[in-house]
């Protein structure tokens, strides 16, 4: 399914053209389209068919409330890294048990949200943090159930900004002391030992990582039954990488599942995962207008309507985005950097793009759905992108361009 196509020139998103999208709400424009982002949770659920699982979208790729509740309403669980998200899941109809709770830094209220709401499971990071979840639960007179997080020290051959499994990391727990702290959860009062969880990197297209990374688990899992701790899931994170160029391979989906349902053979465990940046990453794109078109000598440059505030991988990352007109004109083409208003050398979508255009033009940068606007801020206050989800013939507006006065109303003059 092709989520983004051309229609005599122009592109579109299902029935609905992206130009008239723009005159209508605005640029910058953050576009979603909901037949996307439902057929990417529907190859993990055909590809774990058969075997207990639980997709549990990560809700930081995307947090948007329409994003949720089409996921939501599909079925879908969620694994969230703090409290904001907990609350975003629960408000978009999210069931508490379907919830799992990752990230190195839970604080106690984050602990205690989470056993209130009853959430499924709490990915612990650490020793620490497992003794004083322990301490939280019990002041609530219930257990948290919780898996570790276990940091299995392999190459995610990725960037190095979104490579996590790496003992240099900040995250999980290292094989060294992955026993030694089950033992002790499994004697903790207010911890009920679950499951296992790893998450080695973001965009990953190849299976090799995964399948190192899933032989070491399954062998705690079975050293682990051995010394009477029996787990019930698996929880192997995301990771699964998309394309951003043609050039890219989007990891096979159906391959990756064959992998992981492999590495668990017969065992009774459940399979639990953590896809972001698949579910929504190519069912995004970002909308911008060419503002001006400039020369420094030979250098050429589109001075665009969105910025790193609004699309920050190409300046932090140094992420290449696909970017092309929107309407297919006939218009002299150069190699230009697109580049954005805000003052900052860094500031810019893409470089040395091949385009045809002129002021004014409608761009569009792809694959723009995960890890987008929820990294959006409001430097230069600059308000946050309006975002739209197309669904066949209708367009909904799914989050409205900030006022800029809101964006200092929390502000105070001295008295
Ligand atoms: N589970 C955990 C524990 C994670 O930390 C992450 C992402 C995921 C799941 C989802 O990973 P995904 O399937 O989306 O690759 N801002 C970066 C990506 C950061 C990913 C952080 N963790 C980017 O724009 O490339």
């Amino acid at each position: 399914m092709t989520p983004f196509y051309r229609h005599n020139g122009s592109l579109m998103s299902d029935q609905r053209s992206l130009t008239d999208l723009a005159e209508q709400y605005g640029t910058p424009l953050y576009v979603y389209n909901r037949g996307a982002i439902e057929s990417a949770w529907q190859e993990f659920s055909t590809a774990l068919e058969g075997h207990p699982h639980l997709i549990c979208y990560a809700v930081k790729a995307n947090s948007n409330l329409a994003v949720l509740d089409a996921l939501a309403r599909l079925g879908s669980g969620f694994d969230i890294v703090s409290v904001g998200e907990l609350k975003r899941v629960l408000a978009a109809g999210g069931k508490p048990e379907q919830i799992v709770f990752s990230g190195v830094g839970k604080s106690e209220r984050e602990m205690a949200a989470g056993l209130e709401a009853g959430i499924r499971c709490f990915n612990v990071e650490s020793a620490s943090e497992l003794e004083r979840l322990a301490v939280v639960a019990t002041a609530h007179g219930t257990s948290a159930q919780v898996s570790l997080r276990i940091n299995p020290d392999v190459d995610a051959q990725t960037h190095p900004y979104i490579s996590t499994g790496l003992k240099e990391n900040k995250f999980g727990i290292g094989m060294a002391d992955a026993m030694a702290t089950y033992r002790r959860a499994a004697e903790l009062d207010g911890i009920d030992v679950q499951g296992i969880d790893c998450h080695i990197g973001s965009q990953l297209t190849s299976l090799e990582p995964y399948a190192d990374a899933f032989a070491l688990l399954v062998q705690m899992v079975d050293a682990l039954k051995e010394e009477g701790i029996a787990l019930s899931h698996i929880d192997v994170g995301g990771g699964q990488g998309i394309q951003y160029s043609a050039e890219d391979d989007r990891l096979d989906v159906a391959s990756w599942a064959q992998c992981i349902r492999s590495a668990v053979g017969d065992r009774d465990l459940e399979i639990l995962v953590e896809p972001g940046r698949y579910i929504v990453g190519q069912a995004g794109v970002l909308l911008t207008r060419v503002e001006y078109l400039k020369s420094n000598e030979d250098r050429h440059f589109a001075v665009v309507d969105a910025a790193m505030n609004d699309l920050i991988r190409p300046a932090l990352y140094s992420a290449w985005q696909a970017i092309e007109s929107v309407e297919s004109l006939d218009r002299p083409s150069r190699l230009y950097d697109v580049v954005g208003p805000i003052c900052e050398s860094a500031d810019f979508l893409g470089k040395q793009r091949e385009l045809a255009i002129a002021e004014k033009d409608l761009l569009c940068v792809r694959s723009s759905g995960a890890y987008a606007s929820v990294m959006s801020s409001n430097y230069n206050t600059r308000p946050r992108a309006a975002e739209v989800m197309v669904d066949g013939d209708n367009a909904f507006l799914v989050r409205a361009r900030e006022e800029t006065e809101a964006l200092f109303a929390q502000e105070f003059l001295l008295p």
